[in-house]
């Protein structure tokens, strides 16, 4: 069965210091740098805890709106495009399930959070997909289970359509 945990912005009150998931620059992103990306407006960062009062990140994601070449899009999704040059998407830049949690199914439950925040922002502000850098080989794994697809400009850049995510029916 799938987490089910509260997702809340990052705040002063969560324990930053305290996360850990085993890969340096995602833990050094939330531990030092999160905060701040998120006030200058260049991540919204969102930390999934037990219960809304709680400190314990038990993981963390940032999104953040990207403008991406046409050319870097999936041929096959750009067939139907208007003639612009950038296309609108929102970056799922980073994503971390803390080592304590392994096994409760953490990652997967912040993956969707994410791709439903992405599915209503673009409501709002225009996205034609989420993108995300993928980390290492094991991180392709896991957003290719979820039906993200490569993209021919870079092997660890990946894309999920937003009416892909529609379809999912979060
Ligand atoms: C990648 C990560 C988020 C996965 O979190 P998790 O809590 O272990 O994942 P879940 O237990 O929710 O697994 C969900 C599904 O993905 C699969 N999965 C998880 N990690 C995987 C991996 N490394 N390779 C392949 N599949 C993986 C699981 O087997 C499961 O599949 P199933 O539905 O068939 O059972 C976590 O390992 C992590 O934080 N790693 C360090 C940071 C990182 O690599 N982030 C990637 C973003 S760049």
């Amino acid at each position: 069965m799938g987490a089910s945990l509260a997702v809340k912005p990052l705040g002063p009150r969560h324990d930053r210091a305290g996360f850990s998931c085993g890969n340096p620059s995602l833990d050094d992103f939330i531990r030092t740098k999160a905060r701040k990306e998120h006030e200058l407006g260049f991540s919204a960062v969102f930390v999934a805890v037990e219960t809304p009062g709680d400190r314990t990140i038990r993981g963390y994601y940032s999104l953040s709106a990207l403008s991406v070449v046409v050319q870097g899009i999936p041929p096959e999704a750009r067939k139907r495009f208007p003639r612009y040059p950038f296309v609108p998407t929102t970056l799922l830049g980073r994503l971390a399930r803390g080592s304590p949690f392994h096994g409760q199914r953490v990652g997967e439950f912040l993956l969707l959070d994410a791709l439903r925040r992405a599915l209503r922002s673009s409501e709002q502000v225009g996205s034609h997909a989420v993108v995300v850098d993928a980390i290492d080989e094991a991180a392709i794994l896991f957003y290719a289970k979820f039906g993200f697809v490569p993209s021919d400009e870079r092997p660890d850049r990946l894309y999920l359509p937003i009416a892909s995510i529609r379809r999912l029916g979060l």
